[in-house]
């Protein structure tokens, strides 16, 4: 495996792996078909996402492609007009497709809908006339706070349909998260449901908006004038006069008309909040033309979609930006036939995900190395009860995949002949950048391998010189992209900073990487204080500023740990306050944990908290977090020649050793 320090340096140990090319079979009716797309996209990449674009239904067709005279400031198709919501719905209706299931929507207690094209229009025309009816127009945000509900996507789906801008908020964030990502965007409403269901209980969502829309805020008056409650699991839950109303009582005034309105293609399609390398999540801003031509053209190149026959499922959450791009916009504006889920892989058991194959004829299957790993671990007896023979594709995206669970994967899910496809890219990127073409791509287990037609991949050193192949560098991505992030919401300052500083002309993603000789691409890790649990983002800052804000902690480091399930492992050191050391170290662990997941939200609660005496730091000062890395996976702590006095780390290794 690979690693990258936080102080930029890479690790690479370069495996040899075996190859996989494409079946005859496959490559015959693949997509894409022919190589020639990678160079003719390199040719001219304008005229390439053009003619991309053009697969999409414009108000108003474009006449200039790209406007790069303000860099970083991408513009693209700037002067064409759509209706983003109508090329998912609207279009396919007019091609007769309304009797195509959109989605089969599964809950985790076992009950179901199955929804038609023809009525997630109808839904999305009444749940539009809803918004417009509460003051929503273009420009306005929405934040989405919603279990794994199709009201989750009739949301965002309506609120593009108006063009306004939609925040999703995953339903595992606390209610400070929500509160500062509603003050953030200035949320006029928030769509929530009492609850969801998960791990067979009832999870709440509607308290905490109550809890998050009572907190202090940011100073500024409170922006939301009503939250609008799905009753999605009929419990009991407080509605304060005005403000609150539900979803299935405002609706039913609505009936299915609405005529979708083009937007300029620049026009804001969704904020979505992700951590960055300080404590403040950065608001991620997507704009329409160029984003939904970019999810639209990967998902059906990458997946090699057939609209007609295939079932694809993409097991994310939409409140993360791979739903966003692969179980909203892409596969709805392909037209496709998908499985949505509420619940966990392990309820009722660890059949679930297998079951809902089999029960669906599912044939393309998106998902996790960590959920993979959960799997291989629990065993291949399990998916081998179910017949899992309609499976043609399996993807895999947050994390790089190592090549035994992709091994299993291929073996186990894809009966030893699916293609993988390994897709590497990151919610400012907004859709798929790297990965191989299923019918074209000779696979390694491992590599992301491939940066898709029209997309100007570059693995340079601190210089921003291109690296000789073999050796390992930062990813960069050289000329602009579709789907690209437009800015940081109210912050073009930090925009610039966090991705164009470093190289000027060159986006950094924050990402080592190593090209083979092959030019396959390996990613090797964040080389920032960016940490990926279960593909999730996590910063080390932002938990470290929540454990410092406990009364009790005087100092707090945090670091990503190498684990075998989840990727890295949240493992924190805190030096307690004095009169804090009446405290257990028990008890302080345990309310640290805690309070973690109230400030933040369950994913980033730390897997371990040491309690410790000092931190090792370095003669300046600076906390020396790769040691503690090290210390944290058990290794042998590098080199301590920086450091103030090795008495810390020393006493720490013990403690963390006699603890493992
Ligand atoms: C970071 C982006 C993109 C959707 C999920 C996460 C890591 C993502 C891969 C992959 C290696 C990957 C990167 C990236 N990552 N996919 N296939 N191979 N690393 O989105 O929260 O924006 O995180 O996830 O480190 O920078 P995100």
């Amino acid at each position: 495996m690979s690693s990258a320090a936080h102080d930029g340096t890479i690790e690479s140990h370069s495996l040899e792996v075996e190859t996989y090319p494409p079946s005859a079979e496959f490559a015959e009716q693949a997509n894409v078909h022919d190589s020639s797309v990678y160079w003719r996209a390199a040719e001219d990449h304008e005229a390439y996402w053009a003619s991309r674009a053009r697969d999409l239904q414009w108000t108003k067709p474009f006449t200039e492609v790209l406007d790069w005279s303000n860099p970083p400031f991408a513009k693209w198709f700037q002067d064409g007009e759509l209706n983003v919501a109508a090329n998912c719905l609207d279009r396919h209706i007019a091609a007769g497709l309304a009797d195509r299931v959109a989605i089969h929507w599964e809950g985790e207690p076992g009950d179901t809908r199955t929804i038609t094209y023809g009525e997630l229009t109808h839904e999305v025309k009444r749940a539009a006339n809803m918004l417009t009816a509460l003051g929503i127009t273009q420009g306005d945000r929405v934040a989405i706070y919603l279990p794994m509900i199709p009201e989750a996507v009739i949301s965002m789906l309506a609120v593009a349909r108006l063009g306004a801008t939609h925040s999703v908020v995953f339903g595992g964030f606390s209610a400070d998260s929500l509160r500062s990502r509603i003050d953030d965007a200035e949320a006029k409403i928030v769509i929530t449901a009492d609850g969801g269901y998960r791990k067979g209980r009832v999870s709440q969502l509607k308290p905490t908006v109550d809890e998050a829309l009572a907190l202090e805020g940011n100073g500024s008056p409170l922006s939301v004038e009503h939250v609008l409650v799905v009753d999605r699991c009929g419990s009991e839950v407080a509605m304060q006069p005005r403000r609150d109303l539900w979803w299935h009582e405002e609706i039913s005034a609505f009936d299915g008309e609405h005529t979708a309105k083009g937007f300029p293609a620049e026009n804001p399609l969704f904020i979505l909040y992700t951590s960055g390398t300080t404590g403040k999540p950065k608001g991620i801003l997507h704009t329409s033309g160029g984003y939904l031509t970019q999810v639209t053209a990967t998902h059906n190149d990458v997946f090699d979609l057939k609209p007609e026959t295939d079932v694809f499922w993409c097991t994310a959450d939409v409140g993360w930006v791979t739903g966003h791009s692969y179980i909203v916009y892409g596969p709805l504006a392909n037209g496709a036939t998908q499985v949505m889920y509420e619940g966990t892989p392990d309820t009722p058991d660890w059949g679930r995900w297998w079951q809902l194959i089999e029960k669906y004829g599912v044939t393309i299957f998106y998902t996790a190395p960590t959920a993979i790993r959960a799997c291989m671990k629990v065993g291949r007896q399990v998916p081998e009860q179910y017949d899992l023979s309609s499976i043609r594709l399996l993807g895999s995206v947050g994390e790089p995949i190592n090549p035994e669970a992709w091994r299993w994967y291929r073996e186990v899910i894809g009966a030893g002949k699916a293609p993988i496809v390994d897709t590497w890219w990151q919610t400012e990127t907004g859709a798929i950048m790297v990965a191989p073409l299923p019918g074209l791509t000779r696979l390694k287990p491992g590599s992301a391998q491939v940066a898709q037609p029209g997309i100007d991949l570059n693995v340079v050193d601190e210089a921003g010189n291109r690296v000789d192949p073999g050796q390992g560098g930062l990813l960069t991505i050289r000329k602009p992209w579709p789907a690209m992030v437009r800015t940081i919401w109210g912050d073009d300052q930090r925009f610039i900073d966090t991705y164009w500083e470093k190289f000027g002309d060159q986006y950094f993603a924050g990402d080592g990487a190593r090209v083979d000789k092959d030019g396959d691409v390996w990613l090797l890790g964040r080389v920032d204080d960016v940490m990926n649990v279960s593909g999730h983002r996590l910063s080390t800052t932002e938990i470290e500023s929540a454990l410092v804000e406990h009364h009790a902690v005087a100092e707090a480091a945090v670091v990503g740990a190498d684990d075998e399930t989840t990727g890295q492992a949240v493992v924190s050191f805190c030096v307690m306050k004095s009169q804090q050391e009446l405290l257990s170290a028990d008890d302080a662990e345990a309310a640290l944990k805690k309070h973690v997941a109230d400030t933040i939200g369950a994913i980033a609660r730390p897997r371990n908290i040491y309690i410790v005496s000092e931190l090792p730091k370095t003669r300046s000062g600076k906390i020396m977090r790769r040691l503690l890395k090290q210390v944290a996976e058990g290794k042998e702590v590098g080199d301590t020649t920086t450091l103030a006095d090795t008495v810390a780390i020393t006493m720490i290794q013990q403690q963390v050793n006699t603890t493992r």
